[in-house]
């Protein structure tokens, strides 16, 4: 009985206006479960959390080569760079941090979130986009440069947190935008016709053009990443999820879509809670 009181006293806190307290949706759950079973059946010596290592977890060289890399990270002072602009006050005095709740720590796995006023599906990456243009900071760029510097410093000070992405039970919108998202992770693209899905559950493991492919499940634990591959090309080497999104979709001739509208965002939002239950990892190295 005591136990009880207790459950009863934490739900009524939870439900003092919190979107945390949202029952998540059962059709949602049932999707979770069935792709990360797929995952767990497919790589049964692989924990949960180990899948946020991509194609690393899947090769022990790979790994080895990726440790040897993370023991002195080539991103690190652009990720300080990060830090310091987080705390760094716009002309009016006020910092990034003033534009968000919750401690700086909780922030990456905040969002991506559904917020039931707009109808939309909100991401952080647009919501510090948002702040720096609503207290009159510089334009910055939609998925590299200072802004994956920002987010990737705010992905390292949530190292650990869990990752739960809600989508709540009886909201048909936001279940209409979750389906979206689903949709464009599923459905086939491009003159090369594959689909996300193909690329990263059917062949998750396999080696294509030199690369080894990532399961999706645990996608989205270290973004912004810092890859070889990016550096070597125009600007730093970060970049953020929805930057990848593009160029995930210029492998197989599609057009890239535009950065933090409605598709990306939403795809993002069924991405992200595919891995629900994973540890946020940090910033990582990529290839
Ligand atoms: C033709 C196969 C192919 C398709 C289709 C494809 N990708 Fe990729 N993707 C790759 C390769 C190759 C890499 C680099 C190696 C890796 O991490 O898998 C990659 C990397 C990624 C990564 C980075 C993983 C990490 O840990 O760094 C993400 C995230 C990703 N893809 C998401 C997607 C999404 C979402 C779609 C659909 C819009 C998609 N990909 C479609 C081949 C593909």
């Amino acid at each position: 009985m005591k136990k009880l009181i207790v459950t009863f006293a934490a739900v009524a806190l939870l439900g003092a206006g919190s979107a945390i307290s949202a029952q998540q949706s059962s059709a949602v759950q049932a999707d979770i479960d069935a792709f990360q079973n797929h995952f767990k059946s497919k790589f049964p010596n692989l924990s949960l959390n180990d899948f946020s290592k991509g194609p690393y977890a899947m090769n022990e060289d790979k790994f080895m080569q990726f440790e040897a890399v993370m023991e002195m990270p080539p991103f690190e002072d652009l990720r300080d760079a990060g830090e310091k602009a987080w705390n760094t006050p716009f002309a009016n005095g006020k910092t990034f941090s003033s534009c968000f709740s919750g401690g700086d720590e909780t922030l990456r796995v905040q969002y991506p979130r559904w917020n039931s006023t707009s109808g939309k599906v909100e991401t952080l990456e647009k919501a510090v986009l948002n702040c720096n243009k609503a207290n009159g900071g510089k334009k910055m760029k939609s998925g590299k440069g200072k802004l994956a510097h920002i987010t990737s410093y705010l992905t390292t000070l949530a190292e650990g947190q869990v990752i739960n992405v809600i989508v709540p039970e009886g909201d048909a919108k936001a279940l209409a935008a979750y389906n979206q998202g689903k949709n464009e992770f599923y459905a086939k693209r491009g003159q090369l016709n594959l689909s996300c899905a193909n690329c990263h559950i059917d062949s998750a493991g396999k080696r294509i053009r030199g690369n080894t492919l990532s399961p999706a499940l645990g996608h989205i634990t270290h973004f912004p990443v810092w890859r070889g591959k990016w550096a070597k090309k125009k600007g730093d080497g970060f970049g953020t999820i929805q930057r990848r999104y593009g160029g995930c979709n210029k492998q197989v001739r599609a057009k890239p879509r535009k950065r933090h509208q409605s598709e990306y965002t939403n795809l993002e939002f069924f991405h992200t809670a595919m891995s629900n239950g994973m540890e946020i990892s940090g910033t990582e190295y990529r290839e």
